[in-house]
């Protein structure tokens, strides 16, 4: 009999998550009610701000309850269904949770078209990772012609888009990634003008080479030494789209801020945190540009796919914080 194997939360972690900290179980298949279909789910995409979801703080979400199925983005095709607007066989991305079925209503949910791109990319660079690099640095960074844009997490989801939406706005891009394999693929492969290995020892002489007339946009995705090496290079009026700040999101003490703050006084500069949702109303809008923008070549995405099951799922999220991914990271169910 074929049952549902899903991923509830447990307890709240402290520092990464553990695998105890989930319980993961066979349960029934769930039956769609009226108005509702089932997706057989076949992959999990697995985002830095899960970590944030099963926290106890305030945040821009209500955190996962105990005992819930784990929250998250997950795109599958649809096996069985009471809606009139979708019918099995379609393919859809969505909120669906860490499961191998799930039932929906269409809420957060959406069709999506795998004669375009693999299913996988519709979590990854055509969906939610996308839609944050093309807002961030649109409507927060701004960036002209010319100037110096620079991203950290430059070989991931978010920032491996950013980097090439800045070269195509006519920027130079320079990405800050961790090791020389992912420096070498986000310059060889994709196409970014620098990168900077933060972990090469040497962060603030080879920013500044890599940024002879300083940083205009920063896009900042993880807080800590790398926001301080770069707060010493800004430029006036330049603009830092404060995305994420995943150096510390298994912290356990207080995070220190940074020490060059002054730098956002004296340079005039333009701050502004930012939830990809903040931007649905222009939501259309940056799935139109980045499908033409794939479907031209402009735009590279690399999903990192690992197997496993939902049993993997504690063991492959954790390597989102210790670097471990090159590309969108993804569970194949
Ligand atoms: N605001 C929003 O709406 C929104 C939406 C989506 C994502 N985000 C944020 O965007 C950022 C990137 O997310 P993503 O999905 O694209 O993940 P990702 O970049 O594909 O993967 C995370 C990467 O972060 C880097 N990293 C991990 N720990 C680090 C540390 N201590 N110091 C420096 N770098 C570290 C690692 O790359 P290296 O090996 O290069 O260090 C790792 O591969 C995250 O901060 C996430 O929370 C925000």
């Amino acid at each position: 009999m074929t049952m549902n194997r899903v991923v509830r939360l447990k307890s709240r972690p402290v520092g990464m998550v553990k695998r105890d900290d989930f319980e993961i179980a066979d349960e029934p298949l769930p039956e769609p009610g009226e108005g509702e279909f089932r997706v057989k789910v076949e992959y999990v995409s697995l985002d830095p701000a899960m970590r944030g979801w099963i926290s106890p703080g305030k945040s821009y979400v209500p955190p996962v309850e105990l005992g819930a199925v784990m929250r998250s983005f997950a795109a599958g095709i649809v096996d069985q269904s009471n809606h009139p607007d979708y019918k099995p066989g379609d393919a859809v991305a969505g909120m669906l949770g860490v499961q191998h079925y799930a039932l929906s209503k269409g809420e957060r949910c959406f069709k999506v078209d795998p004669s375009k791109a693999p299913l996988e990319r519709w979590i990854g660079g055509l969906g939610m990772p996308g839609q944050t690099a093309y807002f961030g640095l649109l409507e927060i960074g701004t960036p002209q012609p010319g100037e110096t844009v620079v991203v950290s997490a430059a070989s991931g989801a978010v920032g491996s888009l950013v980097g090439q939406i800045a070269r195509i706005k006519g920027a130079r891009a320079v990405g800050i990634a961790g090791g020389p394999e992912k420096c070498r693929y986000v310059v060889e492969e994709l196409g970014f003008d620098a990168c900077v290995d933060y972990k090469g020892g040497n962060l603030a002489e080879e920013l500044k080479a890599a940024c002879p007339d300083g940083i205009d946009v920063y896009f900042e995705n993880v807080g800590g030494e790398i926001l301080d090496a770069v707060l010493a290079r800004m430029n006036m009026f330049g603009r830092i789209p404060v995305c994420g700040l995943i150096s510390a999101y298994n912290s356990t003490e207080p995070v220190p801020g940074p020490v060059n703050f002054r730098s956002i006084l004296v340079n005039r500069l333009t701050v502004r945190g930012f939830i990809v949702f903040d931007f649905q109303d222009k939501m259309a809008e940056a799935n139109e540009k980045l499908g033409t923008w794939h479907a031209e070549g402009k735009l590279k995405m690399r999903e990192d796919v690992r197997e496993g099951g939902v049993d993997a799922f504690p063991d492959v999220l954790n390597l989102l914080y210790t670097g471990g991914n090159l590309g969108k990271l993804v569970l194949k169910l």
